[in-house]
């Protein structure tokens, strides 16, 4: 028996030949290798449970990237200096000052290691991100110090404030919150963060600050460039609409990321060539970043008006999602929208009420996710 044939008598046997014997060979090129396998794929859910862009990648983004395949046998160096030179030159640092990251998640992993090391205190507001404290608490034996979210789903900066202690090694501000969506006025913040910052170090989480109408008032970027005790996150995963690519930031003081950068398991090597090259050219594309926050804002604030027309609490929200409370909904609310082919954000206990966080997606998506809502609606 040749080869070939015994192939694909093996294909026959196995069920792929008439799977792709349906498919065209350019689609079969295309097609993920799930459908391959025979799985049913999945176009038409409809996710709004991961706070992504649906309108990302730019297009100059795409460009940069198809661009980018021809230097992929190379080390990134170049890129990556390029990009940390870029975002030192938008934020009036030096290079030294930028730590890039495999997402801003491995950032706030290596920060859970770093100050959460030998149980040191890490105190966040809560519900927030969890990550940092999280990967501490379970690497590091890091000690997490939960305060609550004040009646308005805010962080408490009062009350984070009392929970800081000789013995706290990071206190982690999510602005805008995420769940909640919430967001903490520039002054009151920058005022905590100075405060915090002559006893311990604060790390600013400002995935969704592109959100905000004026980013750089709201941003506490200013504060690592007078050299305080500050770190600020960002992360192309949001608005830039580059999550999968995995790439996200830190600014710091240069000593602070080069003992971040010890810890981080692809050294200073950690991110590929096209996603350093989408991300230069997603920070010079700010027409996209203005036109993803129009169509964000829109869709926000129409998914806000028809919570408030049928009586659906939510927090007031600054980002790229809405946290819904679901007094009015099924305790299945997720796995019925999900039977809708919607997927939005599991059920959180917040203050004794039932939540989810729904991202915000095209209009489109939008209404059937509001068709479905009403659908479900309990008298
Ligand atoms: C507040 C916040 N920080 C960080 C992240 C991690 O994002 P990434 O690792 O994609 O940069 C997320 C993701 O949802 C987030 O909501």
């Amino acid at each position: 028996m040749s080869h070939a044939i015994s192939r694909r008598a093996w294909l026959r046997s196995s069920g792929l030949l008439a799977a792709g014997a349906l498919l065209s060979p350019a689609a079969q090129a295309l097609a993920p290798a799930a459908a391959l396998l025979g799985r049913p794929a999945a176009p038409t859910l409809i996710k709004l449970s991961g706070n992504e862009n649906p309108w990302g990648p730019s297009d100059k983004a795409r460009q940069a990237m198809r661009a980018a395949f021809d230097d992929c046998n190379r080390y990134p160096n170049d890129y990556l200096k390029a990009l940390r030179a870029q975002i030192a030159a938008a934020e009036g640092l030096t290079p030294e000052h930028v730590l890039l990251g495999a997402g801003s998640t491995e950032i706030l992993s290596l920060a859970g290691l770093a100050y959460g090391a030998g149980g040191g205190q890490l105190v966040s507001a809560w519900p927030a991100f969890p990550l940092l404290m999280q990967y501490g608490a379970e690497h590091a034996k890091a000690d997490w110090v939960k305060v609550p979210l004040d009646a308005n789903l805010a962080h408490d900066l009062p009350a984070m404030a009392r929970a800081v202690t000789p013995a706290t090694r990071l206190v982690y501000v999510c602005n805008p919150n995420n769940p909640t969506g919430t967001v903490l006025p520039a002054a009151p913040l920058r005022d905590f963060c100075q405060r915090m910052a002559r006893q311990t170090t604060v790390l600013v989480d400002e995935a969704y600050l592109e959100y905000l109408d004026d980013p750089a008032a709201n941003s506490m970027a200013d504060l690592v460039r007078t050299g305080q005790n500050v770190i600020v996150l960002r992360t192309f995963s949001k608005i830039y609409g580059l999550a999968g690519l995995r790439l996200g930031y830190a600014l710091a003081a240069p000593a602070v990321v080069q003992r971040l950068s010890r810890l981080a398991m692809g050294w200073a090597w950690g991110q590929g060539v096209p996603a350093l090259a989408a991300a230069q050219a997603s920070l010079a594309d700010q027409e996209f970043v203005r036109s993803s926050r129009r169509h964000t804002r829109a869709g926000r604030e129409a998914l806000q008006s028809w919570l408030t027309q049928h009586s659906i609490r939510h927090a007031p929200a600054a980002a790229n999602f809405v946290f819904v409370s679901l007094e009015q909904f099924p305790a299945s609310f997720p796995d019925d929208l999900l039977q809708r082919n919607l997927q939005v954000g599991r059920v959180q206990e917040v203050n004794g009420g039932k939540w989810s966080r729904i991202s915000i997606g095209t209009p489109e998506q939008m209404k059937q996710l509001t068709a479905a809502m009403a659908g479900l609606r309990q008298a």
